[in-house]
């Protein structure tokens, strides 16, 4: 059964927004930000995903879907802001983010100017690069366009762009309800964020600070956010793992909505059971360790569970047969018991590795 929005409404920054607001009180949340010209609706099967193990939350941009426009101009910034005062409002201390396209733009912008908020980021189909010369002058001759031609030739305009060619025949349904997104967006709300996305920042400079886990995933055939925009984030990002979708365009989650699904549960469980595995700082400043002490251990494990991190994400990758076995594992290191990185829980980590990958052949003599 499919996700049944349940469509929300709070006032953020003085305007109406619209949100579907899922999963379990209590479980860490994952907010997730729309592309342009769509709505949070584009996110349902995400939602149904990852509804039973965490509190999803997919709004609608100021100025789409339902929620208001407001008076102030459309900016990156702007978005940002909302996007910090929407989890203020909803009383979410901290959140994983995942962007695509201008949801990306968006994401990035909050993490440069708030860090503390976010445990983990997703970028999907997304740029860090500001828009050169001839990427405005698009912005400004669609403007143009809309207001002779008029919305519904956008909408097909846009959407040759925005999935791959063998999507029209092999997932009209996906590019039907886009084509419903695009043409149901006000011509104000295009020409203003048309606008916003022409003037907004790179963000390129302020990658190698990012210090959360990231996942970057990319439609091998998008021609507006193309791979190499998303191998360039994934050299500038320490932590960093990079997906790339066949058969998939700009809109990759609408276009293979199962991998793309499979690499986003895969992550979120990693960023989860990291998190859980955290010893409190409080708890160890009490009990008397240096605040140096600290960060030098939070450095290592932090290199420790990213390299773990892209070994579990490799398995599942390359690896699909195998990576059924991954639910043995133990959760990463360090737990509970043993929050220190000691010889012996890494060990122990290797030694259950090993453990899946001799099962895995004793199942699979031929590889
Ligand atoms: C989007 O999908 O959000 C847009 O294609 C972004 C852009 O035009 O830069």
């Amino acid at each position: 059964m499919g996700y049944i929005e349940n469509d929300k409404k709070i006032i953020v920054n003085y305007l109406t927004v619209s949100y579907n607001d899922a999963g379990p009180d209590g479980a860490p949340t994952i907010i997730l930000i729309h592309g342009f010209p769509l709505n949070k609706s584009m996110w349902n099967r995400q939602m149904e995903k990852l509804e039973a193990d965490y509190r999803v939350i997919a709004y609608d941009v100021r100025g789409h879907g339902k929620s208001d426009s407001g008076d102030d101009d459309f900016s990156i910034e702007l978005f940002g802001q909302d996007l910090i005062l929407l989890m203020d409002a909803l009383k979410i201390e901290k959140a994983m983010l995942c962007g695509l396209s201008m949801g990306g733009y968006i994401a990035l912008n909050a993490i440069e100017n708030y860090p503390e908020r976010f445990t983990a980021l997703v970028l999907s189909d997304t740029n860090c690069a500001a828009d050169t010369p001839e990427s405005k002058e698009k912005r400004m001759k669609a403007i143009e366009s809309i207001r002779k031609n008029g919305v519904e030739k956008y909408a097909d305009d846009s959407l040759k762009k925005l999935f791959a060619p063998e999507s029209f025949t092999t997932n009209s349904k996906e590019v039907d309800k886009a084509r419903e997104m695009i043409s149901t967006t006000s011509k104000q709300s295009l020409y203003n964020t048309l606008h916003a996305l022409a003037k907004r920042k790179e963000t390129c400079s302020k990658l190698p600070v990012i210090k959360v886990p990231v996942l970057i995933l990319v439609g091998k055939e998008d021609i507006i956010t193309p791979p190499e925009a998303a191998h360039s984030m994934h050299e500038k990002i320490k932590d960093s793992y990079l997906h790339i979708i066949n058969h998939a365009g700009h809109l990759s989650n609408l276009e293979k909505p199962g991998e793309f699904n499979e690499q986003l549960k895969t992550f979120s469980t990693m960023v989860k059971q990291k998190s859980e595995n955290l010893p409190e700082k409080n708890q160890l400043v009490s009990e008397g360790q240096n605040q140096k002490i600290i960060s030098s251990y939070e450095e290592v494990e932090n290199v420790l569970n990213s390299k773990i991190l892209k070994i579990t994400l490799t398995i599942n990758d390359q690896y699909p047969e195998l990576s059924k076995y991954l639910e043995e594992m133990p959760n990463t290191i360090p737990d509970e018991k043993t929050p220190e990185i000691t010889l012996k829980n890494l060990s122990s980590y290797y030694e259950s590795l090993n453990s899946i990958l001799k099962k895995y052949r004793a199942n699979h003599p031929k590889n």
